[in-house]
């Protein structure tokens, strides 16, 4: 596409100069915003224009891949990124309005303005609810970036649940015309340069350079009506979050390869979040010898009544989880009921989410059951002492959107009294349990329970003091706990791995099979004793053709270059980076130099013994600032980020 050409047959061909001058491909385009053109210095009435035949340019590219868009994938040599650009990865999502056309012909300009502002506010409000930035309007189009302008450590999912969210919002609008509208939504992750690209100034902070965008909008242009197509990036990243369906190869214009495409049906019925990202693939547990048998030992006091509460508190991949896991290994030997609470991001602020989520597995729940046989199986699940009008099963029900039909009168009781009486419930459900067997209780990130489930701990810490139960709550550092100080309250805080428990995690990944040293050499040093670093790099490793096995060991088939960050950690990383950044944003320049300059000195991984660990930004500051900010951040062309490429000189 000639830029010269399309501006003169908009008229607008004194403005040639300007667009080549600032480098304004057609790559570029789909992402200038009025404040960009402004910056051109185009007047209001050009930028209008130009603005329209842009939305034209997309709208085209989305219907009629024939003619497809111009927001092709920028080869290496497309126009060099400036310093301040940022290479970073990005799940990108591409919605679309489908039946906007057939509407159109039936409504009167207004009303069909009314209709699209209608679908962009439904479709701003579901991706802002998930953290989501909303990057551009393109016709009925929107584009919208997660993991950007701040990560974190789970955009994929966010991506998805937006998507998810948008589609059923979206088919829920009502039309003058009592047309259905759907959307349809493309989702695709991968590392764009993101920044200030084009002009200067924050108004082109949001230019997004790479085959992400374009995927996002061809898988977008696959999808049937009222779906959510990913990329087999996006769904890596998923885990068994959700249930998907292969979709099979595509060829996609501007993709040499063909791509392949997975719908999304909804979300799965994993055992818990642990689960869903790791499937069953667990790496046996090294080291923690010392915190199990602490664990143990509670457990064997809380049968005898005492010590029943464990804080366990540790920062993300640290190994709460795992270490959960590895206590319900143990206690399966013995007569004991696990009972699971497992918090979650995308609901910090629903009423009792991590217990209504336990009630539902207990009381096996399927998708399809009808609400009679949920309401019964919730019935056997909490035998009510008291009947009618008293029983506590209605507002449980409630709770759980069940509706109760004759079975049993609205409850009419008021919101502190309804909570009150549910609590009442729930406890006595525990002290029922615990009667007939010793039970562990896990409350897996607390950091992300809502108010009430948090009020509802208080009363289950205080309750159990009485109790042959262990309550293991897990949280990252940031979460104040709320127990501390009691008698029967343990404080554990989880340390760094030590580098032989690293090196053995990285032996059982291998097989047994050793690495060559400089390469184990440089995953012990950028790891840092975070197992899942150690897991995601170690894979990465082997997945990347880079080693050879020969024998009893790997060997490198050729020289060890600078290997690229492992997608499943990106997001991670740059979640503690932009943390960090959003706490320390005046001091971020200073702390940038002095991160180049400590580069070249690796950390000496330091034994973090429980109860003595820093808090969250102590170890990022001490040992974990460089490594991220070294690797994510450098602000020079994309090929100078070699995160994995210490200098020869560094001491480990
Ligand atoms: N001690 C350990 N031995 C082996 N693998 C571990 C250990 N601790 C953690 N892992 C692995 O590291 C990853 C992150 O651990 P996880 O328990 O999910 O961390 P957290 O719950 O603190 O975020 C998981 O894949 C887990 O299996
Ligand atoms: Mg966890």
């Amino acid at each position: 596409m000639d830029i010269a050409g399309w501006l003169s047959s908009l008229g607008l061909g004194k403005y040639s100069r300007t667009f080549a001058k600032n480098e304004i491909t057609p790559e570029v385009l789909p992402h200038l915003s009025d404040a960009d053109l402004k910056a051109l210095g185009l007047p209001m009435g050009p930028r209008k224009l130009v603005l329209a035949a842009i939305a034209e340019l997309g709208k085209r590219s989305m219907e009629d891949p024939a003619t497809a868009a111009r927001i092709e994938p920028i080869p290496g040599s497309g126009p060099p990124p400036r310093p301040e650009a940022e290479r970073r990865q990005l799940t990108v999502m591409f919605v679309d309005l489908v039946g906007s056309t057939a509407l159109s012909s039936q409504l009167d300009p207004e009303e069909m303005g009314e209709v699209i502002r209608k679908y962009q506010h439904a479709v701003t409000g579901e991706i802002r609810r998930l953290n989501g930035h909303v990057a551009k309007y393109m016709g009925d189009g929107v584009l919208a970036y997660f993991g950007w302008p701040r990560a974190h450590e789970d955009e994929a999912e966010r991506a998805v649940r937006a998507g998810l969210a948008i589609a059923a919002a979206v088919a829920e609008l009502a039309t003058p015309a009592k047309v259905p509208l759907g959307a349809r939504v493309g989702i695709a992750t991968g590392l764009v340069v993101v920044g200030d690209l084009i002009g200067e100034g924050a108004a082109q902070e949001e230019a997004v350079v790479g085959a992400t965008p374009n995927l996002a909008a061809r898988l977008q242009a696959l999808a049937q009506v009222g779906n959510v197509v990913v990329a087999g990036t996006t769904r890596l990243l998923l885990g068994e979050l959700f249930e998907l369906v292969d979709l099979g190869t595509h060829d996609l214009k501007g993709f040499a390869q063909p791509v392949r495409a997975w719908l999304v049906m909804g979300e799965s019925r994993a055992e818990g979040r642990f689960e869903a990202l790791h499937g069953m693939r667990l790496t046996s547990l090294v080291g923690r010898d010392e915190e199990i048998a602490l664990l143990l030992d509670r457990w064997r006091q809380a049968k005898d009544g005492r010590d029943q509460v464990v804080l366990l508190s540790g920062e993300p991949g640290i190994g709460k989880s795992r270490i959960a896991i590895a206590l319900r290994d143990h206690l399966r030997r013995e007569k004991s009921l696990s009972l699971r609470y497992d918090g979650s991001p995308y609901h910090i602020n629903s009423a009792l989410f991590p217990v209504l989520d336990q009630l539902r597995r207990a009381a096996g729940f399927e998708r399809e059951d009808a609400p009679e046989v949920k309401l019964a199986k919730l019935e056997a699940l909490l035998p009510a002492a008291e009947p009618h009008p008293k029983s506590p099963i209605p507002l449980i029900a409630e709770y759980l959107s069940i509706p109760t039909g004759d079975r049993y009168p609205v409850p009419e009781v008021a919101p502190e009294q309804k909570r009150a009486k549910t609590f009442q419930a729930l406890l006595a459900q525990l002290e029922g349990l615990a009667a007939k067997q010793p039970v562990l209780m896990t409350a897996e990130d607390a950091h992300w329970f809502d108010p009430t489930s948090l009020e509802l701990f208080d009363r289950i810490v205080d309750r159990i003091e009485r109790l042959p139960v262990l309550l293991v709550v897990t949280f990252r550092p940031e979460f104040a706990p709320r127990w501390t100080g009691r008698p029967h309250v343990t404080l554990l805080t989880l340390s760094h791995l030590q580098l032989n428990e690293s090196a053995a995690l990285i032996d059982h990944l291998t097989g047994g099979r050793p690495l060559p040293g400089e390469v184990q050499a440089h995953i012990l040093a950028k790891t840092e004793g975070i197992p899942l670093f150690v897991e995601e790099l170690t894979k990465a490793v082997l997945e990347s053709g880079l080693l050879r096995a020969a024998g009893e060991r790997y060997e490198l088939a050729g020289p060890l270059p600078p290997l690229a960050i492992p997608s499943t950690l990106q997001d991670s990383l740059l979640a503690r980076l932009d943390r960090l950044s959003r706490l320390r944003k005046w001091r971020k320049s200073a702390l940038l130099s002095a991160a180049r300059s400590v580069t070249n000195c690796s950390p000496r991984p330091r034994r973090w013994t429980s109860r003595r660990s820093g808090p969250l930004w102590t170890n990022l500051f001490t040992q974990n600032w460089h490594f991220a900010a070294a690797s994510l951040r450098t602000r020079s062309t994309p090929s100078s980020m070699r995160w994995f490429g210490m200098p020869p000189t560094s001491r480990y």
